[in-house]
């Protein structure tokens, strides 16, 4: 197919809502200008499980996502949508139904990305702290920063400020290839790493300074 016709397909798809794969609508949904009015409305269904202030809960079984790039919302909820990320427990939420398509994802993931962090999400037990720290300085620091603030143009999650729990599931679903949607390069640098190991890291970036 020639650039011109692949551009006018692209805009088709784009006019009817049809999206070859998460990474166009994602693409979409980001070039468009958000209402955060309307996000806001979405988000009274979020708050059920990520609470009113976005901070969801201390166990872990609802992230933090107040303050998270809003790229990287827009990205989770395209992957979640197209079933790259699983979970189950969020499908009911994820769909035109309740988001509305790319505007309503944008919308959404501004009115998120503009709530303040959670300053004191749940932690571990705080013993291994020193291995956490050099570890996390050794394997995560090019990506996820220094402070844990990630990098909103390169889709790098903000981990500063997550619940301790939530953060080692991720490692654990991750290093065991559960999220299909992970970084090739970050799963090579925990693959051989056991919970042990994890706890540390997970525990020491629980406790990064949230901006
Ligand atoms: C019924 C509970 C529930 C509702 C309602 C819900 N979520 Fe979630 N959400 C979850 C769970 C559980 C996870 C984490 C899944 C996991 O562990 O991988 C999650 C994860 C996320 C993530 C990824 C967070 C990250 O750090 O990668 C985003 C973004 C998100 N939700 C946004 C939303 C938005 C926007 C809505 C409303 C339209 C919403 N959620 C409604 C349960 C819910
Ligand atoms: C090469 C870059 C890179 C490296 C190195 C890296 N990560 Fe990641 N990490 C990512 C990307 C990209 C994602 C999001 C993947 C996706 O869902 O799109 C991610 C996701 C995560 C998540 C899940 C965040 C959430 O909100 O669900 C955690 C936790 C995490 N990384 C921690 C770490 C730790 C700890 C290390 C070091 C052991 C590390 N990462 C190394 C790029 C990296």
């Amino acid at each position: 197919m020639n650039k011109i016709a692949l551009l006018s397909l692209v805009c088709l798809m784009t006019s009817i809502g049809v999206f070859a794969n998460e990474l166009e609508e994602m693409a979409y949904a980001l070039s468009l200008t958000p209402d955060i009015e309307a996000g806001k409305k979405t988000y009274e269904l979020c708050a059920a499980c990520h609470e009113e202030n976005g901070w969801g809960k201390e166990d872990g079984s609802f992230p933090v996502i107040a303050g998270q790039h809003q790229s990287v919302i827009v990205k989770q909820l395209a992957d979640i949508r197209a079933r790259n990320r699983e979970n189950p427990t969020m499908y009911p939420f994820s769909g035109d139904d309740v988001l509305g398509g790319p505007q309503g994802i944008e919308d959404v993931a501004a009115y998120i990305a503009q709530l303040p962090a959670n300053p004191s999400p749940g932690k571990g037990d705080g013993k291994h702290l020193e291995q956490g720290k050099a570890l996390y300085q050794k394997h995560c620091v090019a990506c996820h920063g220094e402070d844990g603030a990630g990098s909103a143009a390169a889709f790098f999650p903000k981990i500063q400020g997550q619940h301790y729990a939530y953060l080692l599931r991720q490692l654990q679903w991750i290093r065991d290839g559960r999220r299909k949607n992970a970084n090739p390069v970050m799963l090579k640098s925990i693959k051989d790493m056991d919970d042990k190991t994890l706890q540390s890291i997970a525990d020491y970036v629980s406790r990064l300074t949230v901006k």
